[in-house]
């Protein structure tokens, strides 16, 4: 069977069961036809991208705790979170916010530390920013992580000439005010600095611009952002908000900002209400856990939509989409600072990770860069921090557990599965995708969302013959169920029994609310 939709991946759920099919078909059984012989597009790393922002406890008391800390630390930054992001091959980084960004002056953090000024973190809190933590110790956490660095300028606060000198003090080798500046902190050669956002959500924290003025600020900024010798920044302009499709139109239609952007952003978070009651993260009923899942799912339907209108002014696909901001988004635990944004992460929350980064890997002709809010203790976090203890939350595992789609080729798949269904609502049952790596072994990755049935799924291959099977799986007993300080082990990620492979067909048994990844070859 030859794929003609213009899309890499085409995923349709033919919904088995419904009213008039209940009799006809066994309940909870679906179908996955893989086609190998049509991977052509890289999935690239950057899709599973994190991002660090001057937030309640992400970078204080998250990344960073200071040399003279008791907690280990390499330079100021935990040991503990290092090695739990290198094991999931963080591929880039983002920062310094979000919103922060726009706040941020960036010669505030750098020399020495008692010397550097306070400030007031007017977007998260109140609190007071102390400028401990700047360019020299985000770039050494980049080292230390093994992964590349994306700053997100300010253009809000900013000016042209200080985003310049932050580009030149980074990444020239040249001799200038701005390197023998650097060279006086302490670093004599200069850093290498992938990917540069100019500005964030402009149209809200980030200045509140229409798309029209924004444009033009964003060729003058960018004007002025060099390449030095040794370094090429990849510019990302600041884009829209959810369904915001005139902002992506605007940006698009102006052939030199094409030109000189080589990706925009996307922002999208789940919200399970609205954003005056966005509901417990830990509290919930079946039905919000449906919705959140509903809500999340739609994140496939806007990024088509922004894809689409790209599509019109960009067929080559120059401009990468980057969904710098993205996951659930519930209201803050009881007792804890409003402006520091810190949840608890469910297995609901695996859901969500899992069914983002499967849309992001079929997107992935367009989408190739993505950054979960946020990697610590804000948001949809992948760690918890409290003082000396650490906790890797179920979103850590979908990550580490996906992992193997990094720079690999997508799969194209078809996937036919059951409805799950609340009251007048359904979304499909399942999400999945597919890609196969430098190895030449293929991975699939699932997610079962109804936490009730499980689901009997029989895959086929065309173009692809494979003898060996194996898998993980993320699973617990409630819908609820969490790792904390007390009880960090609770969800991990244990061996996958449920699957087998006979004359090329996979027979594959989804628990309940579970997340799969297999691999065969
Ligand atoms: O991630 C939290 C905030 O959400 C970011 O600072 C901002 O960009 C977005 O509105």
């Amino acid at each position: 069977m030859k794929l003609t939709s213009s899309k890499i991946t085409f995923i349709i759920c033919l919904f088995l069961v419904g009213s008039l099919s209940v009799s006809t078909f066994a309940q909870n059984k679906g179908s996955i036809s893989l086609f190998p012989d049509q991977a052509k597009t890289k999935i690239s790393k950057d899709i599973y991208g994190h991002f660090a922002e001057h937030l309640g406890a992400c970078i204080y008391g998250g990344f960073w705790v200071g040399e003279k800390s008791p907690i280990p630390n390499t330079d100021g930054i935990r040991n503990d979170v290092v090695n739990a992001l290198r094991q999931i091959s963080i591929p880039n980084l983002r920062w310094p916010g979000g919103c922060f960004a726009d706040t941020y002056h960036w010669k505030d953090g750098i020399g020495p530390r008692e010397k550097r000024p306070s400030i007031i973190n007017t977007n998260w809190g109140g609190v007071t920013e102390d400028n401990s933590f700047g360019t020299h110790e985000f770039m050494r956490l980049t080292e230390l992580l093994g992964c590349d660095a994306y700053i997100n300028g300010n253009i809000g606060s900013g000016t042209v000439q200080e985003m310049s000198e932050w580009v030149e003090y980074l990444t020239s080798s040249n001799e200038s005010p701005m390197t023998k500046l650097r060279k006086e902190n302490g670093r004599d050669k200069p850093w290498k600095v992938k990917y540069w956002a100019v500005g964030n959500e402009t149209w809200g924290c980030g200045g509140n611009m229409t798309p029209d003025y924004y444009g033009n600020l964003f060729r003058q900024y960018s004007t002025f952002l060099h390449d030095f010798p040794g370094n090429r920044l990849e510019k990302v302009a600041s884009g829209a908000s959810d369904r915001d499709y005139n902002w992506t139109e605007t940006m698009m239609k102006n052939p030199k900002s094409r030109q000189m952007m080589q990706g925009i952003s996307l922002h999208y978070y789940t919200i399970m209400d609205n954003w005056s009651h966005k509901g417990s993260a830990t509290q919930f009923t079946e039905k919000e856990w449906f919705t959140t899942i509903r809500k999340s799912l739609e994140m496939d339907k806007i990024v088509t939509a922004h894809s689409d209108i790209m599509d019109k002014y960009d067929p080559q696909k120059k401009v990468s989409l980057v969904v710098d901001e993205w996951g659930n988004w519930f209201d803050v635990e009881p007792g804890t600072n409003p402006g520091f944004l810190f949840q608890q992460n469910t297995m609901r929350d695996a859901m969500v990770a899992a069914l983002n980064l499967n849309i992001f890997n079929n997107h992935c002709d367009r989408v190739r860069m993505a950054n979960l809010a946020q990697a610590i203790n804000v948001l949809q976090s992948l760690i918890l921090t409290k003082n000396e203890k650490m906790v890797l939350t179920p979103t850590y595992y979908v990550f580490k557990m996906w992992k193997v789609h990094q720079d690999a080729t997508l799969v194209p798949l078809k996937l036919n599965c059951e409805k799950y269904i609340m009251g007048n609502d359904t979304i499909p049952s399942i999400t999945a995708s597919a890609s196969k790596d430098a190895a030449g072994k293929t991975h699939i990755t699932l997610a079962n969302f109804d936490p009730n049935k499980s689901q009997e799924i029989t895959c086929d291959f065309s173009g692809g013959t494979y003898s060996q099977v194996k898998g993980e799986i993320l699973t617990a007993n409630t819908m609820n169920a969490c790792n904390t300080f007390d009880k960090p082990d609770e969800i991990k990620p244990v061996n996958f029994t449920g699957v087998f492979l006979k004359n090329n067909i996979l027979k594959i048994t989804l628990p309940s609310k579970s997340v799969v990844a297999i691999e065969i070859n």
